[in-house]
């Protein structure tokens, strides 16, 4: 795909919503949007010769961004306007405060509420869980590197069942559901170490997976049923 089609993928994200809507609101005036782009600051990698393919997921990850302020604002750029986000945004742009905004966080409550809404797909989950697909911030997870070995973590394989049989069997876990410890494995990994293992799980991964993401992944673990050979 062509860096210009792309650019044109993202004149559509922003003009049909932008005329769908159009009460707008505080935090929506012309200035209030210019300073929103403005703090995206200086990071965003959209250097097609370095890297297509993490430039290709910022770009995206960029017009979901206007999406979400053109929903929010029933703002609809004339053409002129666009150009010249567009090239604000290029300059301006930052990653890290992209993710931010995107990443699920390590709030467990909050995550299980809105994880409710979302589809996980357990093939896309596969694909992020092997490093195939990668994560926000275009680095993979690297979740099967560790856990394929059962020297260094619990095996994939019987995850489902392992939660459901051994772990919530435990005292400690007497009022959680197989979601909320699944969920608190993942992006709280501290917060309870397994019996037999090092605490070397990564306590990034609140702030690496969307939503969307991690429903894949909790879709993909609870697909790894087999039985126990412990
Ligand atoms: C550096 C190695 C490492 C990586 C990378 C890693 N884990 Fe882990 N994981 C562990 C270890 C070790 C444990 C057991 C100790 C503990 O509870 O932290 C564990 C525990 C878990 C558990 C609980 C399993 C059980 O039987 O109770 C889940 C679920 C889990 N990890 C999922 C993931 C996912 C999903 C990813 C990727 C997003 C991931 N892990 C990445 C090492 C790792």
């Amino acid at each position: 795909m062509t860096r210009r089609s792309i650019i044109l993928l993202l004149f559509w994200s922003l003009l049909l919503p932008g005329l769908a809507q159009d009460d707008a609101s505080e935090g929506c005036s012309p200035d209030e949007l210019t300073r929103q782009q403005e703090t995206f600051a200086l990071y965003l990698t959209l250097d097609f010769a370095v890297d297509a393919e993490l430039a290709l997921a910022n770009l995206y990850r960029l017009g979901a961004l206007y999406q979400s302020m053109a929903l929010d604002c029933g703002y609809a750029p004339n053409q002129a306007e666009v150009n010249v986000m567009l090239e604000r945004a290029l300059m301006f742009a930052s990653l890290d405060d992209l993710i931010v905004a995107q990443s699920v966080g390590l709030d467990v409550d909050d995550i299980l509420v809105e994880l409710d809404e979302v589809y996980g797909d357990p093939l896309t989950g596969q694909l992020l869980y092997n490093g195939l697909e990668p994560a926000l911030g275009g680095s993979p997870l690297g979740c099967a590197g560790c856990h394929e070995n059962e020297a260094i973590a619990p095996l994939t394989a019987a995850t489902w069942t392992r939660i459901n049989d051994v772990r919530l069997r435990l005292p400690q876990f007497a009022e959680y559901t197989h979601r909320q410890f699944l969920v608190e494995s993942i992006v709280r990994p501290m917060d309870y170490i397994t019996p037999d293992y090092a605490a070397v799980m990564p306590e990034m991964y609140g702030g690496q997976l969307t939503i969307q993401q991690l429903a894949d992944l909790v879709a993909f673990l609870d697909s790894q049923d087999q039985l126990l050979n412990e």
